[in-house]
């Protein structure tokens, strides 16, 4: 399976922060936000990844990651030229799936919290299995400003991980029929370029990429599974988020000494790069980040 970060769009609800840089290369405590988004991809164990984003931005992506070969990946880039919609994502990387199934990630959606990287790659298996799609579900008390999804009335919330009916999905509703809100983490099979080439805007002009999860649904083919209660699933998308996201990742790091979605620690973790690359990359920050990266190293 491959993956694609959507990183564009133009993040007005964060101006004057956002008037003149990308919101997914803004610091979350202290790495960019696209770290985040890609390390999810890591953990599912998806090593070839497309970033897309817009014409002013895309340079400084590339310039950030490269062609990640540094951490053992592939990387590749694609602009969006107008952000006509996240499912849009699937018309601008058909090539670069070429044919294969593929993970979509929002460059703006954080994830933390326990059993994730079994989770992800429960999904990579069944999407790749049994084809279809499969998204997530996560609780929220508004859910007006997300997908929603909505389940079969016997959902105890007991049956986390287990397979759900899904009886309805919505985009932006404004009476919701749940609370489940959809995060922007989606895994689709192969046929999902396709899927992606018929759909029609909405009513608000866009791609809706929740059109494209009620094709699957359509087709039977829409799996759904919640994220827990303890599960963090943060929003980054105007200034008092963006702080508590932050805020948020320097409590977890600074208590417990492990760092959130270090890529080059997952990449050496995953067996991409040895040790002796994870020191080098260590060596050139002269900051505790650097430090973190050396002293895992020196540790193997
Ligand atoms: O975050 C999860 C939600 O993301 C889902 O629950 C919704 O179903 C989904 O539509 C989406 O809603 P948002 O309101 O968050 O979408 P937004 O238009 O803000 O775009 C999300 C990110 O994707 C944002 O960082 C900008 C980027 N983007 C957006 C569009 C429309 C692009 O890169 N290109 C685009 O064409």
């Amino acid at each position: 399976m491959k993956g694609i970060i959507l990183a564009g769009g133009s993040a007005t609800r964060l101006y004057p922060l956002s008037k003149a840089i990308s919101k997914q290369i803004m610091p979350v405590y202290d790495k960019p936000m696209i770290y985040y988004p890609l390390s999810t991809l890591m953990l599912a164990g998806i090593r070839e990844v497309l970033v897309i984003s817009t014409p002013r931005d895309l340079p400084m992506f590339k310039e950030l990651l490269g062609d990640g070969s540094r951490i053992g990946m592939q990387l590749s880039y694609k602009i969006q030229e107008v952000p006509n919609g996240l499912a849009q994502a699937f018309v601008l990387g058909k090539e670069f799936l070429n044919g294969e199934a593929g993970c979509l990630i929002l460059g703006d959606n954080m994830f933390y919290g326990q059993h994730f990287s079994r989770m992800l790659k429960e999904a990579v298996r069944d999407v790749t299995e049994s084809k279809g799609a499969c998204v997530f579900g996560y609780e929220v008390a508004d859910p007006r400003a997300y997908g929603v999804v909505e389940f079969e009335e016997s959902h105890q919330p007991s049956a986390i991980n287990s397979q759900l009916r899904v009886l309805s999905l919505e985009e932006k509703p404004e009476h919701p029929k749940s609370n489940y809100a959809v995060p922007g983490l989606y895994f689709y099979d192969e046929s999902v370029c396709e899927k992606a080439a018929v759909l029609k805007p909405s009513k608000r002009g866009e791609y809706e990429i929740t059109d494209l999860n009620k094709m699957y649904l359509a087709e039977g083919k829409l799996r759904v599974k919640l994220f827990s209660r303890g599960f963090a699933w943060l929003d980054t998308g105007n200034c008092d988020s963006l702080l508590e996201a932050g805020n948020f990742i320097a409590t977890i790091q600074n208590r417990q000494g492990f760092y959130v979605s270090c890529i080059e620690e997952i990449a050496w973790r995953n067996g991409w790069i040895d040790s002796e690359q994870l020191f080098a990359l260590g060596k050139e920050m002269k900051t505790k980040y650097g430090q973190y990266l050396v002293a895992l190293a020196q540790k193997a």
